[in-house]
């Protein structure tokens, strides 16, 4: 594995999750395939879990993890082309990434959208230097439009707890005060379309997820019929993707706390679990009583984190040992 974005470079899912079931009942058990092996993992962008998932997945696998927080430890990096550098960007990407990418073997890199751009968010305009430039598999930690270990968390935890062969999965839109990136949603859409479930997207008007990514997703504007008979509930805030819309994207369309998550919503369902990527805003996201009920998965999911990190790791380890 080169690079890891996308659900297709994880292979046949069935298989990843049989290995991430295996991780996880022995994570020492592959210590030897980062004997003397590095990875740097590059942060543009705040994070709890990825940061803490990563460096513990690397640990696990004998792996040394160094982090690198670009807005506080390094110089500021210049990440455009053709840019004459008179301000306050000491260095440039172009330099920055083959260095970085000389003292390590694997590269993670979290880098958030813009929310400006939507052509330079989709085109993954940091992410692909680091993988154009670096030398070394490079991992999503969250980029501009996906967030592939979360993803692969999220289907580890949905298959540790379905009671159901084909499961029905809800993603539900929720207000939020903050215009957010639609990594988290691409991704999850991206994961459920290609795993053994009956899928479906609810969303106000106007926040469409890219069909790159909805694909095939059912998309239910009533939210509440959506969540009928849903065995699973993951909620999340975007911004507006741009789809329907394109002068709008990277902005916040609608407050409407109806759509905050709560008993009565998940009254309509089959009893559900509920799921967020953390860190989640309680009572605009989520009631706390919803969160804090013994359906809520959020915590195993995060844990799930380090699961899926390492089955990345480890498998970019093989194949360079
Ligand atoms: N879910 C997630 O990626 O969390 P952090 O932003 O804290 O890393």
């Amino acid at each position: 594995m080169k690079s890891f974005l996308n659900a297709s470079d994880i292979g046949d899912l069935h298989k990843a999750l049989d290995e991430a079931l295996e991780v996880k009942a022995n994570p020492f058990k592959w210590q030897h395939l980062g004997r003397n092996k590095t990875i740097i993992l590059v942060f543009f962008n705040n994070s709890l879990r990825t940061r803490l998932s990563s460096q513990k997945a690397a640990l696990n696998l004998g792996m040394n993890p160094i982090v690198l927080n670009v807005n506080g430890d390094s110089w500021n990096l210049e990440t455009q082309m053709g840019v004459v550098m008179d301000g306050g960007k000491s260095e440039h990407l172009r330099e920055a990434i083959p260095v970085i990418g000389s003292y390590c073997d694997i590269i993670g890199v979290r880098s958030f959208a813009g929310l400006t751009d939507r052509e330079a968010d989709y085109n993954e305009n940091i992410l692909r230097q680091f993988i154009d430039y670096s030398g070394v598999p490079v991992i999503s930690l969250e980029s501009a439009t996906v967030h592939p270990c979360q993803a692969f968390a999220d289907l580890i935890t949905i298959e540790e707890h379905k009671t159901k062969a084909r499961p029905k999965v809800v993603m539900t839109w929720a207000p939020h005060p903050k215009a957010l990136p639609q990594a988290v949603p691409n991704s999850f859409a991206q994961w459920m379309n290609a795993a053994d479930v009956d899928f479906v997207i609810t969303q106000p008007e106007g926040y469409e997820v890219d069909p790159a990514f909805a694909g095939n997703a059912r998309i239910e504007y009533d939210q509440m019929r959506a969540l009928e008979g849903a065995d699973f509930v993951y909620a999340k805030n975007w911004s507006c993707p741009g789809v329907s819309c394109p002068e709008k994207y990277g902005r916040i369309l609608s407050r409407d706390m109806s759509w905050t998550v709560d008993a009565a919503h998940m009254a309509v369902t089959d009893n559900a679990f509920f799921m967020h990527c953390l860190p989640v805003r309680r009572n605009m996201i989520v009631s706390d009583e919803v969160i804090d009920s013994p359906t809520s998965l959020v915590i195993p999911e995060a844990a799930n984190r380090v699961v899926s990190a390492q089955v990345v790791m480890k498998r970019m380890l093989e194949e360079l040992a």
